[in-house]
């Protein structure tokens, strides 16, 4: 843990900051939708979400970006923030044959995707911050950096809720969320090919 400092982005990233959290999407959020874009849609998402009052990037800095983590005051502003860039990117997409991806992102704008979560859940979800993505490189993985830095954020984000929600499809996050910090299973998101499982913890 030596050397290793979490904090929250406020101003625009030189290039190297960009290229170790691009690094780190395409390799550690490989199902993600952000990992499907270009490199220079996913720098103009990224400067964005810098930019944008209801959403925040922390990082993990061990002298280089060794981890990031994208929080949203409720998920709708992170549609949102995407929708100004939403016909550029699925025309990128289309053009390098991710169409399921672009399915993917059509049945979440259309609220689709949440049709087997119960009225409550859904409430729950549309109301509290979300933890979009998250990742570590892998060098640093499994030494509780994830874990330590999930708790920096919880207690230094800007917005305040009464709980935090995510999204998973593998086994290995959804035990680091369920087990390390206590997330709760409260239902599932439809994703062509595989569903994720949408967890909460009280803050
Ligand atoms: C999930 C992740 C952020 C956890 O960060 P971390 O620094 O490894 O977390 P911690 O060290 O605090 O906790 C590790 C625990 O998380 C779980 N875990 C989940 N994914 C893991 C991975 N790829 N490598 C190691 N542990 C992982 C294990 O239960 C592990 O426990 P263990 O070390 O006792 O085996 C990180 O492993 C990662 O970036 N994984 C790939 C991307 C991802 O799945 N992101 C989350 C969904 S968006």
């Amino acid at each position: 843990m030596k050397l290793v400092k979490f904090k929250k982005i406020n101003k625009k990233l030189n290039f190297f900051q960009l290229k170790d959290i691009i690094s780190i999407i395409n390799s550690e959020n490989r199902t993600s939708i952000l990992s499907k874009l270009s490199k220079k849609n996913l720098t103009r998402f990224i400067q964005q979400v810098i930019k944008s009052n209801y959403l925040e990037l922390f990082v993990v800095t061990k002298r280089r970006i060794i981890g990031y983590a994208i929080l949203a005051k409720k998920p709708d502003y992170l549609l949102k923030s995407f929708k100004k860039f939403q016909l550029e990117f699925c025309f990128n997409l289309f053009l390098n044959f991710k169409f399921l991806t672009i399915f993917n992102i059509f049945i979440s704008i259309l609220n689709f995707d949440k049709i087997l979560i119960s009225d409550l859940n859904k409430k729950i979800i549309s109301e509290s911050l979300n933890l979009n993505l998250l990742g570590i490189n892998k060098e640093y993985q499994s030494r509780a950096i994830g874990k330590k830095f999930l708790e920096y954020i919880f207690k230094y984000s800007i917005h305040k809720s009464k709980y935090v929600t995510c999204e998973t499809d593998n086994i290995r996050s959804n035990s680091f969320y369920k087990k390390k910090l206590n997330f709760k299973s409260i239902g599932k998101k439809i994703r062509f090919l595989k569903n994720q499982d949408v967890l909460a913890k009280k803050l």
